[in-house]
């Protein structure tokens, strides 16, 4: 068993990528593994009692911030052929790090593990890139410092609270009862990791179930917790700290996430027909495929089977024409990330396509209502845009021939590029390098499946 090296892909070097129109796409694509599981494999891992494997780790670049930031903590994390070992140091073990923990452009990563620290007896300081550090983290810390951790942002008198900041855990941390102001995975994921080292039930509340993937792996981890479906919708989660994890194995299946855009590219060029073997099916992740079959999408799923403890199937999709819908709002938790590629797909469809209550887009790695809205524009796209929605009118040919500026936004780019896969003209997407944040060789799968992304451009 080696030490873990951290590969940086090569979509890292690349910087910009040309997407010619081609006539199809075709075979077995393999999705790289799930960057939602892979983040709490490591942290909930980390901190469960005993020894961890973890096959299929997605060796995303945020995932490997995640990873590096848990060995800072004090936790031994080796690889072997094809699964990782992690000698987890219990729910109370993290050693305060020696530097800044830096979660590069990990969101998921910074923010799950702040909730980590802020339950123990330490105090780590949080940074990132360039965007992570003006994404809003009052969300996440708000709740923790009710818990009793203390919080210091860098920069004095900011609303949202941007990173830097430094988070000293609770000694212990009170349980909670919250209402979440939003359905966010990641607000309800740093809660739970935080209350269980605190005495005494937490109890946290949100308006829709976002992705269950935590409260999935801390039942698997051996943590009781209940779950209750409110009259209204709301989801309702009850956890009793203080409480021990005891490590068990985990498997990561393929990430829906990923591939959302070689569905939407097989879809929307004639001729292709492709198979998306072992994707994660679990139903808070499946409203894009749920919403793109109502647009008339040609998406058979089979061989459904659990693994893991998670939904897993196999996705089968040829090209089709597709219609223009009203995609109901409550289901924006279910396909939060998948907007900007669906908003190419309606480019494509016949009639208008309608995205209301999707405001949580501004807050992403990028404005992305505002990024899709502009560059569809610069592709010929009749699109316009409100505060929390977009709507889109599609089109039987798309112009193309733009360049856009991804803002180092990996589902930007990748959404731009299967994009000029069907417009008349190439479309040319800038700073492409953090594609490698959640989709490892997503340029060298697309192309032998009959995708011509090309690496610059041509003046
Ligand atoms: C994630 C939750 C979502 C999603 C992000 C991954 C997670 O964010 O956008 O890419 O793994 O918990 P919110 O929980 O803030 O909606």
């Amino acid at each position: 068993m080696g030490v873990l090296a951290l590969p940086l892909d090569m979509n890292t070097q690349i910087e910009t990528l040309t997407s010619y129109p081609i006539s199809g796409l075709s075979g077995e694509m393999l999705i790289p593994s799930d960057k939602s599981i892979s983040h709490r494999a490591l942290i909930l891992g980390g901190m469960a009692i005993g020894q961890t494997k973890v096959s299929g780790l997605l060796m995303g670049a945020d995932v490997l911030s995640t990873l590096k930031a848990m060995r800072s903590l004090g936790v031994n994390i080796t690889a072997d052929a094809g699964s990782i070992t992690i000698d987890g140091v219990g729910s109370g073990g993290f050693i305060p790090p020696n530097a800044p923990l830096d979660l590069g452009n990990a969101g998921t990563g910074v923010r799950l593990l702040m909730g980590a620290v802020a339950g123990q007896p330490i105090s780590a300081m949080f940074t990132g890139d360039a965007s992570l550090k003006k994404r809003p983290m009052k969300r996440i810390t708000d709740p923790l410092a009710m818990m009793g951790a203390q919080i210091a942002f860098t920069q004095e008198g900011d609303e949202k609270g941007y990173l830097p900041v430094t988070i000293t855990g609770a000694q212990p941390p009170l349980p909670l009862s919250y209402e979440m102001p939003v359905a966010s995975a990641q607000i309800k994921s740093a809660i739970l990791f935080a209350a269980l080292n605190a005495r005494g039930k937490t109890i946290v509340t949100e308006p829709h179930l976002s992705r269950d993937h935590s409260e999935m792996m801390l039942s698997h981890f051996g943590v009781g917790l209940s779950r209750e479906m409110l009259k209204d919708g709301r989801h309702r989660i009850t956890l009793e700290g203080e409480v021990d994890l005891h490590a068990k194995d985990i498997f990561v299946p393929r990430d829906p996430s990923s591939a959302a855009f070689a569905i939407v590219a097989a879809l929307i060029t004639d001729g292709s027909h492709i198979t998306l073997p072992g994707i994660s099916l679990n139903p808070q992740r499946t409203g894009l495929i749920t919403t793109l079959k109502e647009m008339g999408g040609n998406i058979v799923i089979e061989n459904k089977r659990i693994e893991g403890g998670e939904d897993v199937g196999d996705i089968s999709v040829k090209s089709g024409p597709l219609y223009g819908i009203e995609v109901p709002a409550e289901r924006v938790a279910s396909m939060i990330d998948e907007y900007p590629i669906l908003s190419v797909a309606a480019s494509c469809a016949r009639g208008k396509t309608y995205m209301p209550g999707i405001a949580e887009l501004r807050v992403k790695e990028t404005d992305r209502i505002s990024v899709m809205t502009e560059g569809l524009k610069a592709c010929g796209v009749e699109v316009s845009e409100t505060r929390d929605s977009m709507t889109v009118i599609g089109a039987s040919t798309i112009k193309g021939g733009a360049k856009i500026a991804s803002q180092h936004d990996h589902r930007i780019a990748m959404s731009f590029l299967v994009l000029g896969m069907v417009a008349q003209n190439p479309v040319i997407m800038l700073d492409v390098a953090t594609i490698s944040t959640s989709f490892p060789d997503f340029a060298k799968i697309m192309n032998k499946g009959g995708a011509q992304l090309e690496i610059g451009y041509e003046m």
